[in-house]
Formats: C-alpha cells, sequence, structure tokens
C-alpha cells in the first residue's frame, strides 16, 4: 500500500518578476515502510519536494497523498496538525533549539502537540535510549558533536511518533563512522520501528539501507536503481 503518493506535482517559486520552476510534474509513490534514498544534482528541487512532503510548504499544483489524505486539501491549522504528528524531519544541520538541552528539544513536539508530563518524560526517556544518548539528557547542542546533535535530531523526529520521516542530506556534516551509525539508526527506525523514511543523501552508503534510489532531474523523476 503506498503510504506517499505524488501526482504531477508542480512547484513555482516567485520573487518579484523572477519565477524558479523547483518541481515540473513530479510523480513518485513510496510504500508503507520502504526506505527510499532520493539523488540528484544541485537545484533539482530534493529539498523542494521533501518540503512538499513535510507540509512546511505547499505545491503549486498537482496532489501529495499522506496516509490517504492529500495534504493540498488540508486547512492551515489541520497542515500544522500534521507536520507535529504524521512527520519527522531530520536536516544536514541538525536543527536543534540552542538554549533547550537535549532532552528538551525531545520534549519540545510533544509540548506542542499537548502530551502531558509524564507521558512526555517517559517518552523523552525512551527516545534518548533509543538514540543512545541518555547521559547527554542535560547537554546543550553546543556541548554536543555533530553526530550527538544528529542524534538528538532523529529523537526529536520521532517523539510524536510519526509514520513518515523526511531526511535532507543528515550524513553531509558527518564523519565517515559517525555517518553511519546515523545510517545504522535509519535502517534500525525502518525495520524495527516499521518508519517510511524519504532521504535525500548523495552519501553512497545509503544503497546499503535504501530499498529504492530515486533519481530527480530539473524537477521530474528521471529513473530509479535498486539499491544493492
Ligand atoms: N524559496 C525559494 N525561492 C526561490 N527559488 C527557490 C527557493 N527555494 C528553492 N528555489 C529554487 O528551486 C530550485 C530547486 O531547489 P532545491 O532547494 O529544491 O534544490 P536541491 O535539489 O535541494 O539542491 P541542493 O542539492 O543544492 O540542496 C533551485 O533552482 C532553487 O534555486
Ligand atoms: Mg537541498
Amino acid at each position: 500500500m503506498p503510504n506517499v503518493t505524488t501526482k504531477d506535482v508542480i512547484k513555482v517559486y516567485r520573487a518579484g518578476k523572477s519565477e524558479v520552476i523547483a518541481l515540473r510534474g513530479l510523480d513518485m509513490a513510496v510504500s508503507d515502510r520502504e526506505l527510499v534514498a532520493v539523488r540528484g544534482p544541485s537545484g533539482c528541487g530534493k529539498t523542494t519536494l521533501l518540503n512538499l512532503l513535510g507540509g512546511i510548504d505547499r505545491p503549486t499544483a498537482g496532489r501529495i497523498e499522506v496516509n490517504g489524505s492529500n495534504l493540498v486539501d488540508l486547512s492551515d491549522a489541520e497542515l500544522v496538525r500534521y507536520r507535529l504528528q504524521k512527520v519527522g524531519f531530520i536536516f544536514q544541520f541538525f536543527n536543534l533549539v540552542p538554549t533547550l538541552t537535549a532532552e528538551e528539544n525531545v520534549e519540545l513536539p510533544m509540548r506542542l502537540a499537548g502530551k502531558g508530563p509524564s507521558a512526555r518524560s517517559k517518552r523523552t526517556k525512551e527516545l534518548l535510549e533509543l538514540v543512545g544518548m541518555t547521559k547527554r539528557a542535560v547537554h546543550r547542542p553546543d556541548e554536543l558533536s555533530g553526530g550527538e546533535q544528529q542524534r538528538i535530531a532523529i529523537g526529536v523526529a520521532l517523539a510524536n511518533d510519526p509514520s513518515l520521516l523526511l531526511a535532507d542530506e543528515p550524513t553531509g556534516e558527518l564523519d565517515t563512522k559517525t555517518g553511519q551509525e546515523v545510517l545504522d539508526l535509519f535502517q534500525r527506525m525502518n525495520q524495527e520501528f516499521g518508519k517510511t523514511i524519504v532521504v535525500v543523501t548523495h552519501d553512497a552508503r545509503v544503497s546499503q539501507i535504501a530499498h529504492r534510489i530515486l533519481e530527480i532531474r530539473d524537477g521530474k523523476i528521471l529513473g530509479e536503481a535498486a539499491a544493492t
């Protein structure tokens, strides 16, 4: 069953008189519990695609269905709820709140979703354990290494137990070993917790964990390669 389907998605950015067509009729389908990698040259529309799948931005035209609901039909308030509860985002530069500790960062999406204190605290502990960061719970991001920050960021993305994880070059800033640890964590999220994952990456090692690799060129899917 497809968890994510896009149909003829077009995204045009307008700035004054200039127009950039970032996506030009993009069709893709990702099955439930599938781990798909997305590749393509700079500017081909990868981040744009993730932003649309994650409800951070809206398409100019086309349909985007996630778990059967068309994101285009959601009101702004519904889209906020979707972002908070149905998807988790993992970025290249970790995107943690610098003034909050690791555990406060992980707890934040649950606060925003209105979860009670005891449920939040229980889940935060579980997540820190899961990403191997229990010992760093009270450290702020600037006291953590890049790999540690990324693991916390994965905890944040998982906080409200979304079925879909979206990641944009999650190993781009990490050294070889730390990058591998992050990819291993993605594989675990997929295999053990059944998360559907779409990850934009040029990291060649992703072929070890991805079920399929989609190639984007000029705002369209060019083709796909089976991963090894
Ligand atoms: N907010 C914006 N306003 C105007 N143009 C934009 C905006 N965001 C992206 N673009 C343009 O849309 C196109 C696709 O950008 P996008 O960020 O999706 O590419 P990408 O594949 O993620 O590239 P990279 O590999 O460099 O991250 C590019 O030409 C970019 O300049
Ligand atoms: Mg990008």
